[in-house]
């Protein structure tokens, strides 16, 4: 994911995700503290940083899961809270909430998949009931999902009936039905047990290949974070204490803080 291997034209489109002096807080916490973040589309961007740094609340303001209490979030150049009706900036209505919000696709620690549906109904659900396609349509491009992240013999499978990180699998896949543009991953690996943790990374490897999807990852997998992020973003006390390419963060980083948090999760 080398820069020479995206469009040259993406320079000039707006930020694939911009968040613009972005606070958050519960109470009197302040988690997110005048956050800026600006991703270019396809960019894969790894959030490391230390727990209770801000990571997952960053994701899931981006979901709309929770509402912000100052600055901007943009979604290519479209901000969740207003819209433009006839040259004017009117407050957002639920349509065009909606609408950004589906270009974004999440996939959780726990893969919270329906219990009582097979693999396959889990992935065409939102697509025929959200999107409005039809059963076939829908079923066609989930089995291709299910080719996909390799479990198109399981398809007919219950959630209890598949593993972890076979039911991680399907959780990837059913984001992807709704054809997202920027993938959101919360420690997507963190739940399974260790000898399944590799099969769910392979397939976000996949994913990283897509130069047109772009993703933020949280881990606390440094290794993979290296291997797949071209961006490393270190979170501290709900701000960036600092990014930069992989190999600069991993191997010299800037800060004593983010030097101590390497340490300690390379240990572990
Ligand atoms: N719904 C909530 N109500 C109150 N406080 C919250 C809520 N959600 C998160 N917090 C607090 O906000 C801070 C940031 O939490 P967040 O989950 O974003 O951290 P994180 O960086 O994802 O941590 P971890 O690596 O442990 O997942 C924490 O202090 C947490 O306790
Ligand atoms: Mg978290």
């Amino acid at each position: 994911m080398c820069d020479a291997q995206k469009e040259p034209a993406t320079s000039t489109a707006p930020p694939a995700v911009q968040f613009i002096n972005v606070t958050k807080q519960f109470g009197s916490l302040v988690v997110l503290k005048n956050l800026n973040l600006s991703v270019t589309r396809g960019e894969k961007v790894a959030l490391i940083g230390p727990s209770g740094s801000g990571k997952t609340t960053l994701l899931r303001t981006l979901m709309t899961l929770e509402p912000i209490d100052g600055g901007v979030i943009e979604v290519d150049g479209e901000a969740f809270t207003h819209e433009r009706i006839g040259g004017h900036l009117v407050p957002a209505r639920e349509a065009h909430i909606r609408r950004i919000r589906g270009k974004i696709g999440m996939v959780f620690q726990q893969f919270n998949l329906f219990p009582h549906m097979t693999a396959l109904k889990n992935i065409i659900e939102a697509p025929v009931h959200v999107l409005g396609q039809s059963r076939e349509e829908a079923t066609d491009r989930a089995v291709s999902l299910l080719r996909k992240v390799g479990l198109i013999d399981r398809k007919d499978h219950y959630p209890s009936q598949l593993s972890g990180g076979q039911q991680q699998r399907v959780a990837i896949a059913r984001a992807l039905a709704m054809r997202p543009k920027v993938m959101l991953f919360d420690e997507v690996t963190s739940a399974l047990d260790p000898e399944l943790v590799h099969e769910v990374l392979q397939v976000m490897r996949q994913l990283g290949e897509e130069q047109d999807l772009t993703m933020l990852i949280v881990t606390h997998q440094m290794g993979f974070a290296a291997e797949v992020a071209d961006r490393v973003c270190f979170f501290s006390e709900g701000s960036i204490l600092e990014q930069g390419p992989p190999e600069v963060i991993f191997h010299t980083p800037a800060h004593e803080r983010t030097r101590a948090f390497l340490r300690a999760v390379l240990d572990a």
